[in-house]
């Protein structure tokens, strides 16, 4: 059922991550699962996260109105948090060298604070230069991850901002698998 699942979303979903990309976080978030699930960017896959972690704590992280708005309406029970990354891709050159400036300060206690098992970081957009970029969404989860031993995912890793940036923050010691562009980073 769950192939069949992903198989309809990669159907619907043009242009996010392939069957074999959800299906290595579906499978490992299977073996945890009811867990701790901290998710950075919303889209047609939240449901499937959402009923993945069923009996779990699932949180989401958006910027985009838009799309904030669209998984409230159409993803019943979800926890979406609204934020602002003041970051652009092209910065990237100097933040990596002031690391720290990146930690997303202004996230809820609950979600500071929560042992995360699982975070998966497809947000923010980063296909462009003058786009935000995930110097702050992978910096925040690698503090996060570390602190719970958790496991981090980060998608879109064809891209030479998120690589770096993975290798980085996550460390490329704690690469524990690798399937086309999403990274898996295990630090438990
Ligand atoms: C890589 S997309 C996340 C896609 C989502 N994980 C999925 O597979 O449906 C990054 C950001 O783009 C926006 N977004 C979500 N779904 C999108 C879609 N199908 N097409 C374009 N942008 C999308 C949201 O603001 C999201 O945080």
């Amino acid at each position: 059922m769950s192939r069949e699942r992903i198989r309809a979303l990669v159907e619907s979903n043009p242009g996010q991550a392939s069957e074999a990309e959800y299906t290595l976080v579906y499978d490992v978030l299977m073996e945890r699962a009811p867990c701790n699930l901290l998710v950075f960017g919303v889209g047609r896959d939240s449901s499937l996260w959402m009923d993945a972690n069923d009996g779990g704590r699932t949180v989401f992280v958006e910027d985009v109105r838009r799309w904030a708005d669209y998984a409230r309406e159409h993803v019943e029970g979800i926890t979406v948090i609204d934020v602002r990354y003041w970051t652009l891709r092209i910065m990237w050159h100097v933040l990596r060298f002031v690391p720290s400036v990146l930690y997303m300060r202004s996230l809820p206690t609950h979600v500071l604070e929560a042992e995360w098992d699982v975070i998966l970081v497809d947000a923010p957009r980063g296909t462009r230069w003058y786009r935000r970029g995930r110097m702050m969404s992978i910096y925040t989860a690698s503090v996060l991850a570390k602190r719970s031993r958790g496991i981090v995912f980060v998608h879109d890793c064809h891209r030479f901002t998120e690589a770096e940036c993975s290798d980085a923050f996550l460390g490329a010691d704690h690469m524990a698998r690798e399937v086309e562009t999403m990274r898996c980073y295990a630090f438990g």
